[in-house]
């Protein structure tokens, strides 16, 4: 006997192509019930619109030059039960001016549309799961779990979580009406973890106290032991002495970040280097894997091996590449097009070498956004971060050409 349908979506969209995709990519849930319709948001009429509050997620296809929609979804939200949630979805081209445009319109979550061979995006499923989104109060229900993974020792993996999540945390109201992001930032490098002195911490032997008495950490405790810095980021730093790798467990693990996303709109995690069991629970709840790597061939290689681990666990998993040491090149290389090939990804991201900017920072105990905030390597940071904030590109997630 089927089961009643306990969750109603709706998607709105022109043509067959981006329903079907997504009906397909639900097809497993049993208690969602999916409604489309052929026509763009602009196109409904008032009394259409008011009808829509009576689902509990709106998924519609932006057009990006359309000014109707943007008086349509405002509309909306003013029409909308208190839980329903409103995506766009948008494909890798849309300008930051218009991701901005539909978010300060009401629009909850901008994400990518399918891709030609019919996936979909992570968060998109987890949306659809949720139970009681929260609107108004300016934090999302559940935040976005980014984790940083590296492709070969010191390659860059921490600088980029610090910074990511520096600037996550001062970039304002792109997907939040407030000023500033509630981000977290956790090192689970557990062994070798450096965030504690990339931002000149005092020690923080939280993740050690759990490994050794085995408690499953709840709210109360995380809040107790995170140390805020002034920018608002809060951080959990690893231990400054030896805790056996294995000494952690996936409850554990999976416990921290649970509760971590309850509360912020970004948890940004430093992954460990080695794979130990309870890195499972981190691949599984993300939302967005970066691995940091060069250009050499050895670190590329092991870069599609993670990123094949990676996937294993959770195939809708969006990962990007993040190249450190090395300026955008305006003409990709033979060497660029071959690793793309490799990784079966654009490389998107760029950082360039600057150990001035890097040194500076490190010896401050500061982020880049402060010790060298118009360096090469703190403006590409800040336009990483800013391209996390607005749509994720779909092109990263498509076979390289
Ligand atoms: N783009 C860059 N230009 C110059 N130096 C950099 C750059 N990125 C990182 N560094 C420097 O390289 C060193 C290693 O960086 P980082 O600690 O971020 O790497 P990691 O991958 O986390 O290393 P580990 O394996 O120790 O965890 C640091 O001294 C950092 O300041
Ligand atoms: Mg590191």
């Amino acid at each position: 006997m089927a089961t009643e349908p306990k969750r109603s979506m709706l998607v709105i969209a022109k043509g067959s192509g981006v329903a079907d995709a997504i009906i397909s990519a639900f097809s497993g849930e049993t208690d969602l019930r999916i409604e489309t319709k052929d026509a763009t948001l602009a196109q409904m009429n008032g009394k259409a619109i008011s009808a829509l509050a009576n689902y509990d997620v709106i998924m519609f296809q932006a057009s990006p030059d359309d000014s109707a929609e943007i008086e349509a979804i405002q509309s909306l939200v003013s029409n909308r039960r208190n839980e329903t949630t409103l995506v766009a979805l948008a494909d890798g081209d849309i300008s930051l001016s218009k991701a901005r445009a539909l978010s300060n319109a009401g629009v909850d979550e901008v994400l990518p549309l399918p891709t030609g061979d019919g996936k979909i995006d992570a968060q998109m499923i987890r949306l659809s799961r949720k139970k009681t989104p929260q609107h108004g109060g300016g934090a999302q229900a559940q935040g976005r779990i980014i984790a940083v993974a590296q492709a070969r020792g010191g390659v860059g993996s921490t600088t980029v979580a610090v910074n990511l999540a520096d600037q996550l945390c001062r970039s304002k109201g792109l997907f939040s009406r407030s000023a500033g992001h509630k981000v977290a930032l956790v090192d689970f490098d557990l062994q070798f973890g450096t965030v504690g002195s990339f931002l000149d911490l005092g020690e923080q032997d939280t993740l050690l106290q759990l490994a050794l008495d085995g408690t499953v950490p709840d709210a109360n405790f995380l809040e107790q032991s995170m140390v805020d810095l002034p920018s608002g980021l809060s951080v959990l730093a690893a231990p400054s002495s030896f805790a056996p790798l294995d000494s952690l467990r996936s409850d554990q693990v999976a416990a921290i970040l649970d509760t971590l996303r309850e509360k912020y709109e970004f948890v940004v995690v430093d992954m460990p280097r080695a794979l130990v069991g309870w890195v499972e629970p981190i691949v599984q709840r993300a939302d967005e894997m970066m691995v940091v790597t060069d250009m050499s061939v050895s670190s590329v290689r092991h870069c599609r091996r993670l990123i094949d681990f990676f996937t294993q666990d959770n195939h809708a998993l969006p990962v990007e590449v993040v190249i450190n040491h090395q300026h955008k090149p305006l003409m990709q290389s033979r060497l660029h097009r071959e690793a793309a090939k490799v990784l079966d990804r654009k490389l998107e991201h760029w950082l360039p070498h600057d150990p001035r900017a890097a040194s500076g920072a490190a010896d401050r105990g500061k982020p880049l956004s402060v010790a060298a905030p118009r360096s090469p390597l703190g403006k590409a940071i800040a336009r990483l971060a800013r391209a996390t904030l607005s749509v994720r590109q779909v092109a990263m997630q498509r076979p390289a050409k």
